[in-house]
């Protein structure tokens, strides 16, 4: 078989997390303090595939400023331009020219797959289907691409995101595809929410006959569109975290459990229980960091507490005296007790933000 390729799709408006998305790239979202997208990278590098295609939408520049030319993991990436979000199946065809024939790896850019893609992509190149799909129960089916499968365990239908769902296993983010789904992906039309779908094209695999091989996902698997996902992701790859300690902590702080402290990060006067792990050059004084939080790089934590939370770069949480908890916090953030009158919550949040108050 020829050497595969893989396809990263790193598009998409990330509705679903907003207001973080307003401004930056859902894949690029910090989990344990690393860009999904870099995990993305990690698994196809580690399968042994090395050309590697971007597909990138609006969000383009940031994406290609943070994964470059792929030399970081061994990978050399070419970008693909896609100019509107129309659906993944969309994604597929707009990247004919640079798979030329090869099998790929076609990878969402927001999902997790901790167990890595390599076994997957030595079945997929000792039995040579024409598609391998991935799928995984869930709770909430509807939320996905829903596959029912015969009682021997092929692939009957795949229907994308029903709301009557036949069935509870999710197509996972990660599909193995021969060239056979660009006569797939130019044969469909658009679905109902005017995409052209993945799931659509897969399903013309089978009713043509071709083989679609389903491969159950053992361990767990995240697909980060949501605040909530996210905060899980960040929980169980920190759970993962083994502890270290690359910056300064004084001797009248604690660190409990797995914690991880970044070069050049300060921490004084603090208690941090983790796991948790604090970004290079965050300093972190008078303050409490509980479990399941992840505080990116240049962030300033003072007289707070903070837990099952993610903050990113260059934030500042400073002298809030309830809880921080549950939450997302973007870039270049500060929360800050006033002290000028009046005593009132004094906002400005951007578009699509959402405070809970006590
Ligand atoms: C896409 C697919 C869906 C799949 C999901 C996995 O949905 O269309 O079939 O289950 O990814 O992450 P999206 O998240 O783009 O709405």
């Amino acid at each position: 078989m020829a050497k595969m390729k893989g396809l990263v799709l790193s598009g998409g408006k990330g509705t679903r997390l907003r207001p973080i998305t307003h401004t930056s790239a859902k894949q690029l979202v910090p989990v344990a303090n690393k860009p999904i997208l870099f995990y993305v990278m990690e698994n196809l590098a580690d399968a042994g595939i090395r050309e590697v295609g971007v597909v990138v939408g609006d969000t383009a520049q940031e994406i290609e400023a943070a994964c470059g030319d792929g030399s970081a993991w061994g990978l050399n990436l070419t970008y693909i331009r896609q100019d509107a979000p129309l659906g993944l199946a969309h994604a597929v065809k707009i990247a004919e020219d640079f798979i030329a024939g090869d099998p790929f790896v076609m990878y969402l850019g927001d999902n997790l797959l901790p167990s890595g893609i390599t076994p997957l992509v030595q079945e997929f190149a000792e039995r040579k289907p024409e598609a391998m799909i991935l799928l995984t129960a869930v709770p909430d089916p509807q939320r996905f691409g829903v596959a029912v499968l015969t009682d021997d365990g092929r692939v009957q239908t795949l229907e994308e995101k029903p709301e009557h769902p036949r069935s509870d296993l999710a197509l996972v983010g990660v599909y193995l595809f021969t060239a056979q789904i660009f006569e797939a992906v130019n044969a469909i039309k658009p679905s109902a929410r005017g995409e052209l779908e993945i799931t659509d094209a897969i399903q013309w695999l089978i009713d043509q006959g071709r083989e679609v091989l389903p491969h159950l996902v053992k361990g767990w698997w995240k697909d980060t569109g949501k605040l909530e996902d996210m905060l899980d992701a960040n929980r169980i790859v920190l759970e993962g975290a083994e502890a270290a300690n690359l910056g300064d902590v004084d001797e009248e702080s604690n660190l409990i459990g797995t914690v991880v402290i970044e070069e050049g990060a300060v921490v004084k006067r603090s208690l941090i229980r983790g796991p948790a792990i604090i970004g290079k050059g965050t300093l972190v004084e008078d303050a409490y960091i509980g479990p399941y939080t992840s505080i990116y790089f240049g962030c300033h934590i003072r007289g707070s507490e903070i837990e099952h939370s993610i903050v990113l770069e260059n934030s500042s949480i400073l002298d809030i005296e309830g809880k921080v908890a549950d939450s997302l916090i973007g870039k270049d953030v500060v929360v800050t007790r006033t002290s000028v009158r009046p005593h009132a919550y004094k906002l400005s949040l951007g578009d699509h933000s959402r405070v809970e108050v006590i």
